[in-house]
């Protein structure tokens, strides 16, 4: 799968996103190393600050499916990611992401998106 097939896939997943609040509807897809494609939206909630971002769901639901850090290798996002998301793909080791960018699809390391990292 290609990093701009997996874009797609992100993209007709956040047809799915429940974002009634803010109407943004974010799609993610995570390539597993193994060949998989699991799928994320953003969930959010009238309580505004208990919202998901898709990226988020995205990993847990590869978590629920038996997935761990560097089991994953890349991931489509229909946004810039924000940086609580980096700091998810950086936990999970992606090793890129690739996003729509002032109207440019561009692919990115995590590296890249979250330099100098913390580490625990
Ligand atoms: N959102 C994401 O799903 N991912 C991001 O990286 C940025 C923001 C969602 C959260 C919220 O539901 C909506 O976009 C507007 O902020």
């Amino acid at each position: 799968m290609t990093d701009a097939e997996l874009y797609a896939r992100a993209v007709a997943a956040a047809q799915r996103a429940y974002a009634p609040y803010s109407k943004y509807l974010v799609g993610a897809a995570v390539l597993t190393r193994d060949g998989q494609v699991i799928e994320g939206v953003n969930v959010e909630n009238a309580a505004y600050p208990l919202g998901m971002c898709a990226e988020k769901t995205a990993i847990s639901n590869a978590v629920v499916a038996g997935y761990g850090p560097g089991d994953l290798e890349a991931i489509g996002i229909t946004a810039s990611p924000c940086g609580g998301c980096r700091q998810w793909l950086h936990e999970f080791r992606l090793e890129r992401a690739t996003f729509l960018h002032d109207g440019e699809l561009i692919t990115r390391t995590v590296e890249q998106l979250l330099p100098d990292t913390w580490e625990f």
